[in-house]
């Protein structure tokens, strides 16, 4: 696969920014690729009825092809030519969530390339809260495949920067509207099943979910300590290497003091051995730490900001070429939850319990 020479960045920070949005549709329309900002993460976004542009979204990601997309819509009604049956209960969930970070995966209709859902019967769906994402989706002028506009593996772009190191000279154009506002991808969640089941902790939380399902389920597999066995993970991309930054990553997990008082004993045995640690620490508890090398990643009183920062940060460490990252665990409880299956992902599991 041949890939672009040079990526044009724009920057949008109104929806209302019609001739760059018209630019970067037209690109989409002629079978290109565009990076475009939504509530969660950046996307990388093509045609989604294009099994061609499917394929060039796998090849720029380097994503294995049975790893389906979701696809991207400017309005609710705009599924209807997408699924073959709408459940009452989905109804119910786009009326109270969307637009906002929750995908529902629906059995699909004959039109939905299987290039686009890595060859299921199923597609999943979402409607994003960004007004320059539901202003470049309608200027696209038909549904848009969107994973993270990431390498497949690396942390999921919150930034157009992010993108820039990962996709420069893969991709067509990206649109640069400034810093995502979640930080995590949206949850996923299957409405072909009953009762629902969450596939993909994300965004939208699993309190909020059941203020509609109170039966609602979650994937075991996501929310466990120890390496997912590969043939129950639900949704596929839920079963590979994901989130990593080039260090190795180390959660330590249990009561805050307990936590830094292991990771000082960790960092300090690294620092022996010749290593580069880092420590990825809360507000409460970087006091602890001292002078050794300290990135605040939010508070443990508003999971949300650790959710907003979290990927930046496991990039950042790369940049100070850090060998070796101790991160801190936290509640697994609203957006907790979605931070600590992305963060013991990126640490392939090596979970240390205080
Ligand atoms: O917030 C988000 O969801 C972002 C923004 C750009 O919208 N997108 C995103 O896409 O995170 P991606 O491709 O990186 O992750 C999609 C996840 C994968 O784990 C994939 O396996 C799962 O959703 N998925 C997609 N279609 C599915 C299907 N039909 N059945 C089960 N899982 C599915
Ligand atoms: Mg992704």
């Amino acid at each position: 696969m041949q890939f672009v020479n040079s990526t044009k960045i724009i920057t949008v920070v109104k929806a209302d920014d019609l001739p760059q949005l018209k630019e970067a549709g037209a690109i989409v329309r002629q079978g290109g690729l565009v990076a475009f900002p939504t509530e969660t993460v950046y996307g990388l976004g093509g045609n989604a009825l294009d099994p061609e542009a499917a394929t060039k979204i796998y090849a720029a990601k380097g994503r294995p092809s049975d790893n389906p997309l979701i696809v991207h819509v400017a309005q609710p009604e705009e599924i209807e030519g997408l699924v073959a049956k709408i459940p009452a209960v989905a109804i119910e969930l786009i009326e109270r969530f969307w637009p906002g970070p929750l995908t529902l995966v629906f059995s699909a209709a004959a039109q939905v390339p299987r290039r686009t859902t890595g060859g299921l019967s199923t597609v999943a769906l979402r409607m994003p809260a960004h007004p320059v994402a539901l202003a470049f989706i309608e200027a696209c002028g038909c549904p848009i495949a969107g994973p993270s506009a990431n390498l497949s593996g690396r942390p999921s772009p919150t930034t157009a920067q992010h993108v820039m190191a990962d996709l420069a000279g893969r991709i067509d154009m990206i649109i640069d509207s400034g810093h995502t506002g979640v930080g995590v991808e949206s949850t996923v969640l299957d409405v072909t099943v009953s009762p629902p089941q969450i596939l993909r902790p994300g965004g939208l939380t699993l309190e909020q979910l059941r203020e509609v399902i109170p039966s609602v389920t979650v994937d075991p597999t996501t929310v466990q300590d120890t390496p997912p066995e590969i043939d129950l993970v639900r949704a596929p991309g839920m079963k590979y290497k994901h989130y990593a930054p080039k260090a190795e990553v180390l959660v330590i997990e249990g009561k805050p003091e307990g936590i830094a008082a292991k990771i000082c004993e960790l960092y300090d045995t690294y620092i022996s051995r010749g290593k580069k640690a880092a420590i990825m620490a809360t507000t409460e508890t970087a006091h602890y730490y001292g002078q050794r090398r300290t990135e605040i990643v939010g508070t443990r009183a508003d999971l949300g900001s650790v959710a907003v920062n979290l990927f930046d940060r496991l990039r950042c460490f790369d940049a100070q070429g850090v060998d070796v990252v101790l991160a801190e665990g936290v509640d697994m409880v609203g957006l907790g939850l979605a931070v600590m299956n992305r963060l013991r992902k990126a640490a392939g599991y090596r979970i240390i319990k205080v």
